[in-house]
């Protein structure tokens, strides 16, 4: 496709100017790739939900390049600066309060008065946040509902044209999306498990956080009710055929996906039984089952710890839809 570019500094620069001409970039952080726009322009960050056909009340993720960017676009007490401190860059987001003042469109964050953010880990990543001068607003870049894209094909065979330019950056590293934890309350909690495990936050806070996604995980929310916490849409990371969890085989005509020794599995998240592989190569092995040769996925059990849980979580909203 024309509009895949390989990342380097050439094709950086000449993302960062199509996000200030108000223009889609997608592009690679460490978890999946993103699908930017400039998160002070309404009509550039309105071009996202209309790409995504994403309900317009599911704010988005804000990346900055370091702390004063961070500072100029939220309120970061010194108690979640402290925190944030110990995961940025990385692939954590924050739920903080929006400045005064933030020039961060209303659009972006559906409204509310608060804030989702994050420093990404990947070098090229910073670089484009660095040279677009700007925020950059960037859910992953998916359709609203399906799986998220860890490669530039990914990205390509799902959003195509609809994106001026995808810097292709290689696989992610990561492979799920940020653990997003709310620092707004009077006390942190997790409203989604991601890349940076429940385990490591707790460690950090000396003190266990709360698991906010389990609630809302099940609830009867859907891409057209509003969810009481923005993010818990029930089905959501979904192939286009059923996916079945907790199977030790292949019903006819499925795939079986396998994690650690699984006999009959056609193919595994990871052979040796490691989460951080599992977690790597989770959705493109999805994309890659779900292209019309099987009428379901059978996936092996995860461990429920560590990144098993932002795995399983995923897997929850596949199998729900
Ligand atoms: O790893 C990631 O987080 C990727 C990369 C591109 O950064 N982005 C990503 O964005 O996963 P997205 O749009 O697919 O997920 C953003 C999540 C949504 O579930 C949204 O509801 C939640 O963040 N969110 C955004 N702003 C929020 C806010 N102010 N309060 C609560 N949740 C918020
Ligand atoms: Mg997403």
């Amino acid at each position: 496709m024309r509009n895949i570019l390989p990342l380097n500094p050439d094709s950086i620069a000449r993302a960062a100017n199509a996000i200030r001409d108000g223009d889609l970039v997608a592009f690679p952080t460490e978890t999946v790739y993103g699908l930017g726009a400039d998160a002070t322009n309404d009509a550039a960050v309105a071009k996202i939900f209309e790409a995504k056909n994403r309900p317009t009340f599911n704010p988005l993720i804000i990346h900055i390049p370091d702390m004063d960017a961070a500072r100029a676009i939220a309120d970061i007490s010194p108690t979640a600066a402290d925190i944030l401190k110990q995961f940025w860059p990385g692939s954590l987001s924050a739920i903080l309060p929006r400045a005064e003042g933030s020039p961060v469109s209303r659009l972006a964050s559906a409204g509310l008065d608060t804030l989702a953010i994050r420093i990404p880990a990947h070098d090229g990543a910073r670089a484009l946040l660095r040279a677009a001068r700007t925020p950059i607003a960037a859910p992953s870049a998916n359709s609203s509902g399906r799986i998220s894209p860890t490669t530039a094909q990914h990205v390509a065979q799902d959003l195509g044209e609809k994106v001026a330019i995808i810097l292709d950056g290689g696989p992610c590293t990561v492979g799920v999306e940020s653990t997003i934890l709310d620092l707004t309350g009077d006390q942190p909690a997790i409203l989604r498990p991601g890349g940076v495990t429940l385990e490591a936050i707790e460690e950090v806070l000396g003190h266990s956080v709360a698991r906010g996604w389990m609630d809302a995980q099940l609830d009867a929310v859907d891409e057209n009710n509003a969810p009481t916490a923005p993010g818990m849409l029930r089905s959501h990371y979904a192939p286009a055929i059923p996916v079945r969890l907790d199977a030790t085989h292949a019903e006819p005509g499925e795939a079986l996906l396998g994690f650690g020794p699984t006999p009959e599995a056609l193919d595994s998240l990871s052979p040796k039984g490691d989460l951080t592989e599992a977690a790597a190569r989770l959705f493109d092995c999805l994309h890659r089952l779900d292209d019309g040769r099987f009428q379901g996925i059978a996936v092996a059990p995860i461990p429920d710890h560590g990144l098993g849980r932002a795995i399983n979580d995923r897997l929850r909203r596949a199998a729900a839809s």
